[in-house]
């Protein structure tokens, strides 16, 4: 019973790989080529196995032909399915990156830190003070009761001294604990004990009192000392240098009042205030350097002369941002917090 004429095998069989061709190249998934594979290759009934069956009517002659014929496009087909499944997979890979990286989506912006404002505030001031010719200096906040007190004549009995105004230290030696500072001017006698006048000098930095935090108080809060000492200098030249300051820092020509006050460390003394927007605001205290101050550290009071400064950086900070509650700079809130913007500052 031989009847398959082998040109028409041989055309089945090109066929058939043609075909294959196609339907191997438009796969574009797993899927997709799972089906085309069924197709061909399929066990029971692939193509390929059809054509195979033909094979068995072929005359005698020309089944060594017949049979190399299938075997050469059976190898063929099973080539192109390799190919095609590398081709799917290499794909699927490369539309998975593409996915992670959607490039049309919007980025998260990049949050930016702002320079608190109480450091901005320190850094404006030591810069206005910079150009009246004041060199900024840090001294430590622990200190001993020589600096905070006694070179300033604050002596032994007075209430600033109280245990309970000051947030003393256990140290071996209990006769002379040390403090963490309750002012700043401790720099004035740190900074007088090493240099010789002429000086100009300003020092912000943290200060430490047990007071009870409320709208204007804080256990922890900020000073601005400044310190002239020069041949000839009076009270005029300490109000000029903080009218330029008040000045400079907020704007316009800022009117500066004295009242007759009393530190120990100064002579005469006064406390600050200042003119704005229709208000007087208290500052802090300054006065003539004490002679005696002057003593204590070397200095020969018949001969240099100087005044002192203290001033709230939290007070003239409020002031200039509009802050009613100082407690607001240190509930780090950054809602808060990062409002305050001084134009020039980080
Ligand atoms: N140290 C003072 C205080 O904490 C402020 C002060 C007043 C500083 C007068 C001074 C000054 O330099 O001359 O209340």
């Amino acid at each position: 019973m031989t009847n398959l004429n082998l040109d028409a095998f041989v055309a089945d069989l090109e066929r058939l790989r043609s075909e294959a061709e196609t339907a191997l190249a438009d796969a574009i998934d797993i899927e997709g080529l799972e089906a085309a594979r069924v197709v061909f290759l399929g066990a029971k009934n692939g193509r390929l196995k059809a054509v195979q069956k033909g094979l068995g009517k072929l005359g005698r002659d020309d089944k060594p032909v017949g049979g190399q014929q299938f075997n050469a496009v059976k190898k063929s087909v099973e080539a192109l399915f390799l190919q095609a499944s590398q081709r799917v997979a290499s794909q699927s890979k490369n539309s998975k990156g593409v996915e992670q990286v959607d490039v049309t989506l919007p980025g998260s912006p990049i949050r930016f830190g702002r320079v608190h404002p109480i450091t901005q505030t320190i850094r404006r001031v030591s810069s206005i003070m910079a150009n009246l010719g004041f060199e900024a200096v840090d001294g430590p906040e622990v200190e001993d009761q020589w600096h905070n007190f006694e070179a300033l004549a604050i002596p032994n009995e007075h209430p600033a001294r109280d245990p309970l105004d000051n947030f003393y230290i256990a140290v071996a030696n209990a006769d002379r604990p040390l403090l963490l500072r309750s002012q700043t001017s401790t720099v004035q006698i740190r900074v007088m004990e090493e240099r010789k006048p002429p000086l100009r000098i300003v020092s912000l930095g943290r200060v430490y009192r047990p007071d009870t935090a409320d709208a204007t108080h804080y256990p922890m809060f900020h000073q601005v000392e400044g310190l002239l000492i020069e041949p000839g200098t009076t009270m005029a030249h300490l109000k000029s240098v903080l009218r330029s300051f008040a000045s400079s820092f907020l704007g316009g020509d800022v009117r500066v009042r004295f009242r007759p006050s009393f530190f120990p460390f100064t002579e005469p003394s006064v406390e600050v205030d200042m003119e704005w927007n229709g208000r007087w605001i208290e500052m802090g205290g300054a006065g003539m350097v004490d002679p005696s101050v002057l003593q204590s550290v070397g200095y020969d009071p018949d001969e240099v002369c100087g005044f002192a400064f203290g001033l709230g950086v939290e007070r003239i900070a409020a002031r200039r941002f509009g802050v009613a509650d100082i407690r607001d700079f240190y509930r780090n809130d950054i809602r808060f917090l990062e409002q305050f913007h001084d134009r020039g500052q980080a």
